[in-house]
């Protein structure tokens, strides 16, 4: 099991890389991070003794005979993959019995995972944790586990507003863990605003881009589409899009989309948004392909800081990217499940800050992942 990482390391980088975010929470969040710097001495204590701290709480020996199922969207995702390595190994430092933890692939199809979580209920599980296909699902799978009366959380692909208005507005034990993904987009238009030339490499006056999406349906995807170009505009930095594809998530989409669009459009590609670390490996192997280098002919931008791509960010294969904290995540939707287990309720939404990853920082979060 891994450590959240540290608050020493989280406050400092938070300070310097969430002034001018455009998530509507950003002067609170700022301020709390101030608030965190100030005690940064004592966060390696805290840091340290976090796993014990918590499985003391959760009081390990009610929760042996606990039955928690799990339902993961794709197993083949690399972000999903870290995620649920991360939640099984906490679950089980907080006193759940491995055979009591039961993980599943739901394929990428919702009518699979709608077969997993019927069969869980008819197993008796005590709660779930559910990594919904579709985010548009929600309310049908919600009604289904609490029907059952087996509380819930959700994990990384948000239902809409109104679904969770309705969990508060009727009282549910159901919540979702996760980051607001517009806060991932804004960084990574920082980090290409804050570069020497703006991002305008062959300096026409524009930044001319192409955006690789993940899935649609996803509000990460959106959200990160979105405030990614935002945040170059919102700092006057004139954009123009060259190419908008759906690359799935999916290094090897990714790749082929990438391979596409250098072809057509060559070094007019300045910079290249990827809603996605996977995607951005792909996107690399293709600029590599055609001979360009990345800082010099192209700009390359992730999410996720998988260690892959962390590696490429320290040696300048790949301009940035942005931490998405599974680890936080895992350890928080685990820790709501465990207070529904002890009677106890949680906020509807339990969220996280990403933080932005350059080189100026990139050995830290590197650490951080082990
Ligand atoms: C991650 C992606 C992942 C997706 C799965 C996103 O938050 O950034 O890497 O594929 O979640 O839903």
């Amino acid at each position: 099991m891994k450590k959240a990482l540290s608050l020493l390391t989280v406050s400092a980088m938070a300070v310097s890389m969430l002034a001018g975010c455009g998530s509507s929470n950003t002067a609170a969040t700022t301020a709390a991070a101030t608030e965190a710097a100030k005690t940064e001495t004592a966060a390696p204590a805290a840091a340290a003794t976090e796993a014990a701290t918590a499985a003391a709480e959760a009081g390990s020996a009610d929760l042996a005979d606990k039955k928690v199922g799990v339902c993961i969207y794709q197993f083949s995702d690399n972000f999903m993959t870290l995620f649920r390595t991360e939640l099984q190994s906490y679950l089980e430092s907080l006193g759940f019995k491995p055979e009591n933890i039961s993980i599943v692939d739901g394929a990428n199809d919702q009518a699979t995972q709608t077969n997993q979580i019927q069969n869980f209920i008819t197993s008796g599980v005590d709660v779930l944790i559910i990594n919904p296909v579709n985010s548009s699902s929600a309310a049908t799978i919600t009604d289904m586990v609490t029907a059952a009366n087996i509380p819930l959380v959700y994990i990384n692909r948000e239902p809409d507003e109104q679904e969770e208005k309705r969990w508060a507005d009727e009282n549910m034990n159901v919540t979702y863990v996760g980051c607001d993904a517009r806060q991932s987009g804004t960084m990574q238009g920082e980090i290409v605003a804050d570069l020497e030339n703006k991002g305008d490499i062959n300096g026409d006056g524009k930044v001319s881009y192409i955006m690789i999406e993940g899935d649609p349906e996803n509000v990460d995807a959106q959200y990160r589409t979105e405030f990614s170009v935002k945040a170059l505009k919102d700092k006057g930095i004139e954009v123009e899009e060259l190419d908008d594809q759906v690359g799935n998530w999916d290094q090897a989409q990714a790749q082929s989309l990438v391979a596409n669009s250098l072809a057509q459009h060559g070094k007019d590609i300045e910079v290249v948004f990827c809603n996605n670390d996977a995607m951005a490996l792909g996107a690399l192997q293709a600029i590599e392909a055609a001979g360009e280098t990345v800082g010099t002919d192209v700009y390359l931008l992730g999410v996720d800081a998988l260690q892959e791509a962390c590696e490429n960010v320290k040696s300048g294969k790949q301009t940035g990217t942005v931490f998405n904290d599974h680890i936080s995540q895992s350890h928080s939707a685990a820790d709501a499940a465990v207070k529904y287990l002890k009677g106890e309720s949680n906020d509807h939404y339990i969220g996280c800050d990403y933080v932005k990853v350059t080189t100026a920082n990139v050995d830290d979060i590197l650490a951080s992942l082990g």
